[in-house]
């Protein structure tokens, strides 16, 4: 299939505190790859990944830019055209659950009002020995902030391809 061979292109962005995943879980479901030593990311690193959804070829646009406010893109041109956002945190650090907050108001500023928004608890692979943020408490905050909800691992690839054809099909 030749890479522009699409019906639809769906542009997501993904946010959160640094260091929750975001660029593992681009890597993850884009290339299946991942790495322990992932530098921050700096301005904006986009990729792609065409799927079947319904019998329509869907080509994701998939937005990456860092939680560090220094190396952040421009707000405004990172969050238009967007119709789904995984807001990202990283089950093991409170802190990065509780910025979910920030996030969420940064795209309420910027994105458009009908986006469709995930919340994803990254790196559940730690959960026996790391866990800080309790399932039941992260599935409560997304229902009242009418977001579609996973635990994911970037690691171990668990749920990161259901996560993101999750956003795809709501949008679709
Ligand atoms: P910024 O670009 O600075 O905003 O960070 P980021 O959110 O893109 O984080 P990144 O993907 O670079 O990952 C940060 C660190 O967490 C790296 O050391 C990764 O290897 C590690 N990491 C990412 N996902 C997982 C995961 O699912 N499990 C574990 N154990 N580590 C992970
Ligand atoms: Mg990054």
């Amino acid at each position: 299939m030749a890479d522009d061979d699409y019906d639809y292109l769906f542009k997501i962005v993904i946010i959160g505190d640094s260091g929750t995943g975001k660029s593992c879980l681009l890597s993850r479901f884009t290339n299946d790859e991942f790495s322990l030593e992932s530098k921050s990311t700096i301005g904006v690193e986009f990729a792609t990944k065409t799927m079947d959804i319904s019998e329509h070829k869907i080509k994701a646009q998939i937005w990456d830019t860092s939680g560090q406010e220094r190396y952040r893109a421009i707000t405004g041109a990172y969050y238009r055209g967007a119709v789904g956002a995984l807001l990202v945190y990283d089950i093991t650090r409170q802190s990065s659950f509780e910025n979910v907050d920030h996030w969420l108001k940064e795209l309420r500023e910027h994105a458009d009002n009908n986006i469709t928004l995930m919340l994803v608890g990254n790196k559940s692979d730690l959960a026996d020995t790391g866990r800080q943020v309790s399932i039941e408490q992260a599935k409560e905050y997304a229902s009242e902030s009418e977001m579609l909800f996973f635990e994911t691992s970037a690691l171990n690839a668990s749920n990161v391809e259901v996560a993101f054809k999750t956003v795809f099909e709501r949008v679709y």
